[in-house]
């Protein structure tokens, strides 16, 4: 088009900058709804496409699913009034579109080992509808490596167009995830530095903080290691705990003195990790380095401390109840069945 001349990377940039780009996402969960929203409301003419049907139907009648986001009702009726965002279930709706983003689900399966079987069948997706230049940014958190290889290798093997490739991790947090996506800083890893200045262009229409670039496999580690930080932080605290116990001191105690020591800052116990992010990221980091040859042991240990502690948490309940009355009739009471207070993601609690 002579409106949006130059290198399919100029043109690409103009389309965004002037809002013109028109953007698929791709999964309408808990990541890419509230970008699909947030891309509209900053101008953007966003396709909203996810394989669950009856999602883009609610979607389509203006329910906001994922109970505990206070402001997602009210930015998608804004989204749907404005003619700006359109959920569909169609494959065909995405054709053409100049940037696609894939936010589809990368659970673990036994051993901690990542299921890509969505991630690649959206990517099948996205080949299928390219039909010009076009960016194509994974929002998933995968494995180290997946961007610039299975992804690209796909996308820019078999295609006569410029596809520009890009890992963006989402740092937020259940429960005030439109805060987080549009405040908090960002990573922004290109298979290549164009990818990575598109995809930042991308972001900075809604996003406040701070957009740093890099290269995707940096990006992706980055990602991994900080929910690893916190379920190691998390581990070290219920290790105390359970040392305590032994010991026959309060570990509340304990961790509130220490945390008066000006670097010590312990995390609270608690009864195990659970959400979707938290169980799985330390080991897709974890077993991509014992693959290369270096098994990351405090990872690992760390992982499987967590994972004994809602065990741990039973025990101490039976043995609470064996010394007051008994087990048996016992009644036992539990408040609360998300991984945290306020949000309704049961995953993995
Ligand atoms: N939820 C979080 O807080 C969070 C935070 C950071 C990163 N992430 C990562 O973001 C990714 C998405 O997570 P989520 O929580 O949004 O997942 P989700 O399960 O809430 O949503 C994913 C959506 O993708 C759809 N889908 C599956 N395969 C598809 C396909 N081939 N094409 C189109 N749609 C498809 C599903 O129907 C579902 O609605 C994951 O990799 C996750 O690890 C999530």
């Amino acid at each position: 088009m002579e409106e949006f001349g130059g290198s399919p990377f100029d043109r690409l940039l103009t389309k965004i900058r002037r809002r013109a780009a028109r953007v698929a996402v791709l999964g309408q969960g808990y990541i890419g709804l509230p970008i699909s929203l947030l891309l509209a409301r900053s101008g953007f003419e966003v396709v909203g496409y996810d394989v669950n049907e009856r999602l883009v139907e609610g979607l389509n009648s203006g329910i906001a699913p994922y109970p505990g986001e206070p402001d997602l009702p009210e930015l998608l009726r804004q989204g749907l009034r404005s003619g700006r965002y359109r959920p569909t279930a169609d494959p065909d709706d995405i054709s053409g579109a100049d940037a696609f983003i894939i936010a589809v689900p990368t659970p673990r399966i036994n051993g901690g080992e990542p299921n890509l079987a969505y991630l690649l069948s959206a990517v099948e997706t996205v080949k299928r509808s390219i039909r010009g230049d076009a960016v194509v940014i994974v929002e998933s958190t995968v494995p180290p490596g997946t961007t610039s290889g299975i992804v690209a290798k796909s996308l820019l093997r078999e295609l006569p167009h410029r596809v520009f490739v890009a890992h963006c991790p989402e740092r937020a947090m259940p429960g005030r995830l439109i805060r987080e996506l549009t405040e908090a800083s960002r990573i922004v890893g290109g298979i290549d530095e164009e990818s990575a200045l598109l995809a930042k262009e991308l972001y900075s229409s809604f996003s406040r903080g701070e957009i740093i670039t890099t290269d995707a496999t940096t990006s992706e580690v980055v990602k991994l290691v900080e929910n690893t930080y916190r379920d190691v932080n998390i581990a070290l605290a219920n290790e105390v705990a359970r040392i305590c116990s032994v010991l026959g001191v309060s570990a509340r105690e304990v961790i509130e003195l220490a945390n008066l020591h000006p670097r010590v800052s312990l995390l609270k116990p608690g009864i195990g990790v659970g959400g979707s992010c938290l169980t799985k990221d330390p080991l897709f980091l974890a077993n991509a380095s014992a693959e290369r040859g270096y098994p990351p042991e405090l990872i690992f240990r760390a992982r499987k401390l967590n994972e004994d502690m809602p065990k741990v948490a039973a025990r101490q309940i039976i043995s609470f109840l064996e010394e007051t009355g008994g087990v048996e009739g016992a009644l036992v009471a539990v408040l609360g069945t998300a991984y945290k207070g306020g949000v309704g993601d049961t995953r993995e609690s």
